[in-house]
C-alpha cells in the first residue's frame, strides 16, 4: 500500500504541487505588482477577500461552501481584473455562452470532483486551461468559470497571483531553469546560459521574468527554488522536473522538445527509480499533451 501511495504521489504534476505549496518567485512578479497596485494584501485571492470587497454577494462567506444557488450562471461576483469589460467577468458564465469542450468539462469536473469546495479546483483548472491553450487565454478562463460556476474575474485574479500561469501567449513549451543558491553554486547561472543560446532568448530578459524564444516555441526563464534541491541544477520543462543537468543536456532538451522527441529521459526525476517500488505508471497529462 505505501508502495503504491509512493507510486501515485510521483504521477501528480511536479509543477502543480509546487504552485500549491509555495509562493512563486523571490522577486516582485507581475502578479504581485497588480494584486498590490490593486490594493490587495499580496495573499492569493480567497473567497472571503472577494466577497468581502466587493460586498456583491454571500457567495463565499467564510467557511461556507459556495452552493450552486449563490453562484450559479448569470449570478453577479466579485470585481473584474483591471481592463477586464466589468458587466461580463463579474458573472458566472453561461455554459452554452463558452461552448467549452465535452473534454475539458469533463477534465475540470474531475478536478472539482477531489475537492470539497470547488475554488479549492481554481489552480489544477486553470492547469488543464493553459495545457489546452498554451496559456490562459481568456476564452479559456470563462470556460473554466463557466463549469465551475465562479466568475471569470476570480479565475483571472487567482492565474494572475502565480507566476506559473500565463495570461498573454508564452509559446508552446515552457523551461524554467532554476538559479537558486543549491542550483547556482552547481552551475545554475551557466546552464540557464546554454538555455538561452539553444533557444535565442536574451539572456537578460530570461533572468528578470523570462520571454519567449524568437520562434515563439519556448518561453524559458530563470527561477527561484523549484524545491528540488537535490537535483541541482535542474529545470522544469513542461512541468516536469529534469537533473542534475549539464550545459549539453540544455541543448538536448530544446532539440528534443522542437522535433517532438522525448525529453533527457536519462535525467527525469519522473523516471528516477524508487527504492523498493515499482515503476511509475506514465502521466496521461503528459502523454496526450498536445
Ligand atoms: S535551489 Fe534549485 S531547486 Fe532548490
Amino acid at each position: 500500500m505505501e508502495e503504491e501511495a509512493r507510486s501515485e504521489e510521483r504521477g501528480a504534476s511536479d509543477a502543480e504541487e509546487q504552485a500549491a505549496s509555495s509562493k512563486q518567485q523571490a522577486g516582485a512578479s507581475d502578479a504581485e505588482e497588480r494584486q498590490q497596485a490593486s490594493g490587495g494584501s499580496g495573499e492569493p485571492p480567497t473567497p472571503d477577500a472577494e466577497t468581502a470587497e466587493s460586498g456583491a454577494t454571500d457567495a463565499g462567506a467564510a467557511g461556507d461552501e459556495v452552493t450552486d444557488e449563490q453562484s450559479g450562471p448569470g449570478v453577479v461576483e466579485g470585481q473584474a481584473h483591471p481592463g477586464v469589460e466589468q458587466t461580463a467577468a463579474v458573472q458566472v458564465p453561461e455554459a452554452h455562452e463558452v461552448g467549452v469542450s465535452d473534454e475539458l468539462r469533463a477534465e475540470i469536473e474531475e478536478i472539482m470532483s477531489r475537492y470539497p469546495q470547488k475554488r479549492s479546483a481554481s489552480i489544477p483548472v486553470l492547469f488543464a486551461i493553459q495545457r489546452r491553450y498554451g496559456w490562459c487565454t481568456p476564452e479559456g478562463i470563462r470556460e473554466g468559470a463557466a463549469v465551475m460556476g465562479v466568475s471569470a474575474a476570480y479565475l483571472e485574479s487567482v492565474a494572475s497571483f502565480y507566476d506559473l500561469f500565463h495570461l498573454d501567449p508564452a509559446g508552446r513549451h515552457r523551461v524554467l531553469v532554476c538559479t537558486n543558491i543549491s542550483c547556482w553554486m552547481r552551475g545554475g547561472d551557466e546552464l540557464l546560459d546554454t538555455f538561452c543560446g539553444a533557444t535565442g532568448v536574451d539572456p537578460e530578459d530570461a533572468a528578470h521574468g523570462g520571454a519567449v524564444s524568437p520562434d515563439g516555441e519556448v518561453y524559458l526563464s530563470g527561477f527561484e527554488c523549484l524545491g528540488a534541491c537535490d537535483l541541482a541544477p535542474m529545470a522544469s520543462i513542461d512541468e516536469r522536473y529534469y537533473g542534475p543537468l549539464e550545459r549539453r543536456d540544455a541543448v538536448a532538451a530544446i532539440a528534443a522538445l522542437i522535433s517532438g522527441g522525448e525529453v533527457l529521459p536519462e535525467r527525469a526525476m519522473a523516471k528516477r527509480p524508487l527504492a523498493g517500488g515499482p515503476e511509475g505508471e506514465p502521466d496521461p497529462r503528459v502523454a496526450n499533451a498536445g
